[in-house]
């Protein structure tokens, strides 16, 4: 087990705040991990940390950071994997296509730990996480007892699940078991996906296709696309896509044709229900490149809001997503919700 105090966790969150906790452990076996949430000397409360890419630490934190040390991958056959919470997603997704296993091909290149993608159920190009769980091993932080959630009671829904709120504080993730496809299972309609594979490859076909090659397809899209982390603190999506009804869809298309902003882009989810792409909103606001101190919202795609300086406090990242869902709401009639957690 590693332990320190009083931590500097700049590094530990791709955002890159300045930010520390009062105690930080790394935890190397689910023992420790037990041992550590039933020591009452351990500052409270506890904070589970993977890739720190998804949250905005606002202040030091005054209790103790769990990081799980754990990064063995296991193949258990017919398609299931069980992987450590401290993997590197990204690294299983590479385990994976290595193997010719089908699933987290268009997951690939996101930032983060194994763990925290069954927590927040990651999703990109088609996929979802959530989709190729079949369980979770976790332990409970009252009781340090060892359980294992079928992703059936996780609660999977877009960017959602148990983990996020109702089990809030509840579970620390120590594995996942995925269960995934032998046979090629391409999902390619996505976005330009089969665009790009067909130009990359010559080939849609599935039978073709490997999960490497759409894996070298997505990695290009994103990195086309999205800020490095390594050189450009961030968070990725900083808001949801929000779901919005009919009638608000069209107080929406009106206000672009009264405005001249051009043709709505909306994804039907079902009844009354429609998607429309937060990055289209805050575009259409005028917020792309927009800097508010050392802060500002991403050039390429305007749902990402960056730390541009490179020592932006939490209080400027903070102002600046404020001001933005203001401008949305004031516009459009729509009130943006955050992706990323506030620490
Ligand atoms: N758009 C604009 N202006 C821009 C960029 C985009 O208007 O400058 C509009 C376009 O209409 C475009 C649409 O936004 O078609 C959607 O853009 P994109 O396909 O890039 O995806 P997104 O909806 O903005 C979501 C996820 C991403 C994920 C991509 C691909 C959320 C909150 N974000 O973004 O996830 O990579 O789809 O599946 O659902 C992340 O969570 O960090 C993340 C990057």
């Amino acid at each position: 087990m590693k332990m320190d105090w009083n931590k500097d966790l700049s590094g530990m969150n791709t955002f890159r705040m300045r930010v520390s906790c009062r105690c930080f452990v790394e935890y190397g076996s689910v023992e420790e991990l037990k041992a550590v949430l039933a020591d009452r000397s351990f500052p409270r409360p506890f904070f589970p940390l993977g890739g720190g890419s998804n949250l905005l630490f606002t202040k030091d934190y005054p209790g103790t950071i769990l990081h799980c040390g754990m990064e063995s991958i296991d193949y258990l056959g017919s398609g299931r994997v069980y992987a450590d919470a401290g993997v590197v997603w990204d690294d299983f997704c590479a385990w994976c296509a290595s193997k010719g296993l089908w699933g987290p091909e268009n997951l690939s290149y996101i930032p983060g730990e194994v763990g925290a993608s069954a927590v927040q159920n990651i999703g990109a190009y088609g996929r979802e996480a959530g989709e190729l769980i079949e369980s979770v091993a976790c332990v409970e932080a009252g009781t340090s007892n060892v359980v294992v959630i079928p992703a059936g009671e996780c609660g999977y829904a877009y960017r959602d699940s148990r983990f996020k709120h109702y089990w809030k504080g509840r579970y620390f993730v120590t594995g996942v078991t995925f269960r995934l496809s032998e046979v090629p299972k391409p999902e390619l309609d996505y976005g330009h996906v089969r665009e790009a594979v067909k130009e990359k490859y010559g080939t849609d076909d599935p039978d073709l296709l490997t999960p490497a090659m759409i894996r070298g397809v997505v990695t290009d899209i994103r990195k086309g696309k999205l800020p490095e982390v390594s050189e450009l603190g961030s968070a990725g999506s900083f808001f949801r896509n929000p779901y919005v009804d009919v009638k608000t869809l069209e107080a929406i298309r009106n206000k672009a044709q009264e405005e001249g902003l051009g043709i709505v882009p909306s994804f039907t989810i079902g009844g009354d229900c429609f998607k429309v792409p937060a990055a289209w909103l805050i575009d259409k606001c005028g917020w792309k490149g927009k800097e508010l101190g050392g802060a500002a919202v991403f050039e390429k795609q305007p749902l990402v809001l960056v730390n541009k300086s490179g020592g932006a406090s939490p209080d400027e990242v903070i102002a600046l997503e404020e001001e933005i869902r203001a401008s949305v709401k004031a516009k459009f009639g729509v009130a943006l919700e955050k992706e990323v957690e506030y620490v």
